[in-house]
């Protein structure tokens, strides 16, 4: 018997949406996203999941497999969803519930993905709502498999993986640690965070997309002896931001960086650790850059000599001489190639804008990135940060305390706005 269709209410999708009021900004507020869970152990942390895409504004429908249920409850998907999980082909409530949520998704993401899940979906078989939303919708689709080491490793999996990747499905690979029952190894679903940076970059436009980005990150270290270093306070999130931003909007983005702040797998990591490794990390790559934001706080001074050993107190205490650095943003800008764009970095606590003009000019940059440090919430040691951007262009732009990764986001706002300049 037929059962009458109900009324849907017509939810907003990605193409009625008016387009966003900030130029091309990250598109995940405002984003419809159906995140489907299945049954592994990792189930739990899907619950984190949810609530970072919920509070960085989508709209988040939760949809789980019969397994799930086992592992976190529906009450909780419920109440931090914006609409209750649904588990079920045949909700009396909605008859044709895969369609409704996988035409409607700007986005499905699937975390955590168990090896039955992703072998159904390498096959087309749908024989759940999460299977049959999977197939039944034209939005990207993220999974994020996790699973014990064996059959993550098992070529039956491997190839269900290619397949999928070969389809164009965003592969968000597990990662290595802990695994239920104490084991260790690879299979550990992905940490949110880079979950998010995932989906992040599933939605925003590409505007950086051809460039190739070269961000610095995080305090260099001056080792004076086997133990002890020369360093500063910087934690190295904006420069962070930075890389994950231009990842987002399309760029192949390149990070070197000092800290251990895990990044998302689209962006290509170089690990540094003193100032001259920094420097040759950074001109060695600099040629085949269009785009070079140095965000790191670079030494301007390292011991003449390391000691091979610890220096003991019993010793007195060391007189340590120190050698200038070499400035790796003033060689960028004085070797710039056609089409360049620089941009440096002043920390100040004091005539802010002046030694930030100073800067702009004395380095040869093309924009240089001003915060007064000794603002409450600015700079280092922060989650939020508030700057004046300078352009060689004589153009001043004011970003007001807000998240490193909105700072971001202006900054390269601008670097795009000079570059059509
Ligand atoms: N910088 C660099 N190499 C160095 C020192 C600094 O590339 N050896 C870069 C930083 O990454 C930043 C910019 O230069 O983008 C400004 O760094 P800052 O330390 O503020 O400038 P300094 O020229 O060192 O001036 P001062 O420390 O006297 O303020």
């Amino acid at each position: 018997m037929l059962r009458p269709q109900p009324q849907q209410q017509p939810r907003p999708t990605r193409t009625d949406r008016p387009p966003s009021p900030a130029r091309l900004e990250a598109m995940i507020a405002g984003s419809n996203i159906v995140l489907g869970i299945s049954g592994g152990i990792a189930a739990y942390k899907a619950v984190e999941l949810l609530r970072r895409l919920i509070d960085a504004g989508a709209h988040v429908a939760p949809v789980m497999t019969d397994g799930a249920a086992h592992f976190v409850g529906e009450t909780t998907l419920s109440a931090l969803g914006s609409e209750p999980v649904q588990t079920s082909l045949w909700d009396e409530s909605d008859p044709i519930p895969h369609t409704r949520l996988g035409q409607n998704a700007d986005l499905i993401v699937v975390a955590p993905a168990t090896a039955r899940l992703i072998a159904d979906y390498a096959i087309g078989r749908s024989h759940d709502l999460l299977t049959a939303t999977l197939i039944a919708t034209r939005a990207p689709v993220i999974v994020c498999p996790a699973m014990h080491t064996e059959m993550w490793e098992h070529p039956a999996v491997q190839d269900n993986i290619a397949t999928l990747r070969r389809r164009g499905v965003i592969v968000v690979d597990p990662e290595e640690g802990r695994l239920a029952g104490g084991d260790v190894g690879a299979g550990r679903l992905a940490a949110p965070e880079i979950i998010v940076a995932a989906v992040e970059q599933a939605l925003t436009a590409p505007d950086l997309a051809g460039l190739s980005v070269l961000v610095t990150a995080g305090g260099t270290r001056e080792p004076i002896d086997p133990v002890r270093f020369i360093g500063n306070r910087s934690s190295g999130r904006q420069g962070h931001a930075l890389a994950e931003e231009a990842a987002a909007r399309g760029a192949a983005v390149t990070l070197v960086t000092t800290t251990a702040i895990p990044s998302s797998p689209a962006v290509d990591r170089v690990q540094v650790s003193t100032a001259a490794e920094m420097h040759d990390a950074v001109i060695g790559r600099s040629a085949s850059s269009d785009v070079i934001v140095m965000a790191a706080a670079v030494a301007d001074f390292t011991p003449v000599v390391v000691a091979e050993h610890k220096i003991k107190k019993a010793d007195g205490v060391p007189t340590i001489e120190l050698r200038p650095t070499t400035d790796t943003l003033a060689a960028l800008g004085t070797n710039k190639t056609p089409g360049q764009t620089i941009v440096g970095f002043a920390a100040e606590t004091f005539d802010v804008e002046a030694n930030a003009l100073g800067k702009l000019t004395r380095k040869g940059a093309d924009l240089i990135v001003a915060n007064d440090v000794g603002a409450p919430g600015v700079g280092f040691e922060h989650e939020t940060n508030s700057v004046t951007i300078l352009c060689a262009s004589g153009r001043r732009h004011e970003v007001g305390l807000t998240s490193k990764r909105a700072v971001a986001r202006e900054i390269f706002n601008l670097i795009i706005d000079e570059r059509r300049a």
